[in-house]
């Protein structure tokens, strides 16, 4: 299996080229966790990482990820490297693509990333944009399949995701529906990802890819302000509030919006199912869109799992990118 040259979106990959990320990821967790075994893919290669906005659980897995993978990480953060400047972004990523052997980034606007891997000869990974959060939806994937409810396979689970039309919740609508799973959005109107969530220029359809997605796996998509759409849901998910129409002069204020219908309780939780799991990709403002009481509930609560994911599924990634691609089974023997 070859995968494609970059990670930008998950819509450029398949749900079997997904899958054996995920087969990859759990692997390596494994062998590293539980064997103690590095599996040294990346020896001697740099990533370079940029990043426009502040991140702790995106750096530090791309960071250990790759000395797991006996390779090593420089952090470029905001102002750092010519970027938007007076170079063109196109002579900056043939540069970076030159002197780096993979490059991630967190940008302010999608189409950065996008430029970066069409200027770059090395694998691009999209580590967020306004846009979307592709790896943030592996981790997301990683957590779901350790943690299926009994007797149920990955495509008849249901993902509720509870709050407002944020990149993640835009990116758990790609790869649920991907994987062919059930996804639901429940959230005030305005917010919903039909209103076209955070982007800033992209402006595409975003329930369209979903749905053409869900055409080929057999997913489905439901979004609503109504809480019964959450009925049955094996994961609920939530986001923090705040977004971009927030910071605009005489706004919505988020709290006005969304509480204290979607503040995620364990009345929420149990109305959709008294086995239902927490999800959350952090970081949270604990009383906002949570409460203490399910984000620390040891029986229900998956975020902290979810954030470790992170770094086991991206380690993943940068092991299947580039010029080890595909990998062999003996890549792994030990
Ligand atoms: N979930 C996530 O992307 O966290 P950071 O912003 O801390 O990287």
């Amino acid at each position: 299996m070859t995968m494609p040259k970059d990670y930008i979106d998950t819509n450029a990959y398949t749900k079997e080229e997904l899958l054996a990320l995920e087969d990859l990821g759990l692997a390596m967790k494994k062998a590293i966790k539980v064997d103690g075994f590095y599996p040294h893919l990346k020896r001697n290669k740099s990533l370079g990482m940029i990043f426009q906005q502040v991140s702790t659980r995106t750096r530090l897995s791309f960071e250990t990820a790759m000395t797991d993978l006996g390779g090593h990480a420089q952090f470029y953060g905001p102002g750092t490297i010519q970027l938007g400047g007076h170079e063109s972004l196109g002579d900056t990523a043939r540069v970076m693509g030159s002197l780096l052997d993979i490059m991630m980034a967190r940008v302010n606007r999608h189409k950065d990333v996008v430029g970066l891997a069409e200027g770059s000869a090395v694998p691009v990974i999209n580590g967020m944009s306004e846009y979307n959060h592709p790896t943030q939806e592996l981790g997301d994937l990683m957590t779901m399949l350790e943690n299926l409810p009994e007797g149920k396979k990955i495509e008849d689970c249901t993902l509720a995701f509870i709050g407002d039309a944020t990149q993640v919740c835009v990116s758990l609508m790609f790869i649920c529906s991907k994987i062919g799973m059930k996804f639901v959005q429940y959230g005030p109107k305005g917010h919903q990802i039909t209103d076209g969530g955070l982007q800033v220029e992209n402006k595409v359809d975003l329930l369209a890819i979903g749905e053409e997605n869900c055409k080929k796996s057999g997913g489905s998509i439901v979004i609503s302000d109504d809480i019964e759409c959450i009925k049955g849901a094996d994961f609920i998910y939530t986001d923090v509030w705040y977004g971009l129409y927030d910071d605009e002069e005489g706004g919505e204020s988020y709290m006005d919006v969304f509480y204290p219908k979607y503040q995620v309780t364990m009345d929420m939780m149990n109305y959709a199912s008294p086995n239902s799991k927490f999800m959350h990709c952090l970081p949270a403002t604990r009383g906002e869109e949570v409460t203490d009481e399910v984000m620390d509930n040891p029986e229900r609560s998956l975020c902290w799992v979810e954030a470790e994911n992170r770094k086991h599924s991206i380690r993943a990634l940068l092991a299947a990118l580039g010029e080890r691609t595909p990998l062999n089974d003996e890549d792994l023997e030990y």
